[in-house]
């Protein structure tokens, strides 16, 4: 598949931002997505002036309905092709809280852009590129999504909704010749100075912090490889493994004690 341009969401930062560089570095047009304009065209001059691709920047709520219109007329724009759409912006868990200690409007943003934007985004992308017989998706899941997260329920449920989600419009879209990819990474280092300043007292040990370089090489990977839903390093495929193998109920009780309350 010959990838002219792709949009990613969540452009301006973190896992997104890594997204458009590794893309851009391949010589693949852009169309950048995230709320803050300035940040956005920060990214856009600096991939300009580096790799001399054709940058776009749509400055969009995607957690907004008329956010998400302004980029799904974009994705469904014939006369300019989209190629790849990368699903990769996302609410985090945001303060980690009990469910019943959730201010309701932060679950219904956190829905909003991880599942309704993401769904919407991904049938304007998928419905353009049948008509074409070519195109891919690939959607920013999370390793939340297959295990309990307490503290970060509404998260880890929405990221199990991308996995399941991502499976299904795979099978429908294969006869297409459409590829539809999930990537799952665990705790990814976003690259800016306050993150820096917080993970010298995470209590996450080292190794299990991954590159957002390493994320997106892995997810590219995936995406040539026709793979459905990957997870990114073998570190977080080994303690995937493992946690397949122990009995969900014991699973379970250890999450509830790395992640208990104070009370
Ligand atoms: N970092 C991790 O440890 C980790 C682990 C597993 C999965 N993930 C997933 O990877 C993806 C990226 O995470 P990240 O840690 O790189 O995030 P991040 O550093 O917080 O960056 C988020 C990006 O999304 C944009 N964004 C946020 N809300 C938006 C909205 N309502 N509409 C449009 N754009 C919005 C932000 O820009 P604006 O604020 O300007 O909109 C920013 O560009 C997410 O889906 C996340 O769930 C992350």
């Amino acid at each position: 598949m010959t990838l002219r341009t792709a949009v990613v969401t969540g452009a301006s930062a973190g896992i997104g931002e890594a997204f458009a560089e590794a893309l851009a570095r391949n010589g693949v047009g852009l169309v950048l997505v995230a709320r803050r304009q300035e940040l956005l065209e920060r990214v856009a001059n600096r991939l300009r002036d580096r790799y001399g691709v054709h940058v776009e920047v749509l400055a969009a709520d995607l957690s907004e309905p008329a956010g998400r219109a302004v980029v799904t007329a974009r994705l469904s724009d014939s006369d300019h092709p989209v190629d790849l759409l990368v699903n990769n912006a996302g609410a985090g868990s945001g303060r980690p809280n009990l469910l019943a200690d959730q201010p309701p409007d932060h679950l219904d943003d956190t829905i909003a852009l991880n599942v309704t934007a993401l769904v919407q985004l991904t049938r304007a992308a998928v419905s353009a590129m049948r008509e074409r017989r070519s195109g891919a998706v690939l959607n920013v899941a999370s390793v939340a999504a297959f295990l309990p997260q307490p503290q970060g329920a509404v998260y880890a449920a929405t990221k199990a909704f991308v996995t399941s989600f991502t499976e299904t419009v795979h099978c429908e879209m294969r006869q297409f010749g459409v590829r539809v990819v999930a990537v799952c990474p665990g705790f990814t280092r976003r690259g800016d100075a306050a993150e820096r300043g917080g993970m010298r007292s995470s209590p996450m040990p080292a190794f299990l912090w991954l590159d957002r370089e390493a994320v997106v090489r892995d997810a590219l990977a995936a995406l040539a490889a026709g793979r459905v839903v990957s997870v990114p390093s073998a570190r977080y495929r080994l303690l995937l493994g493992a946690a397949r193998l122990l009995p969900r109920r014991a699973l379970r009780r250890g999450f509830e004690r790395l992640w208990a309350a104070p009370r």
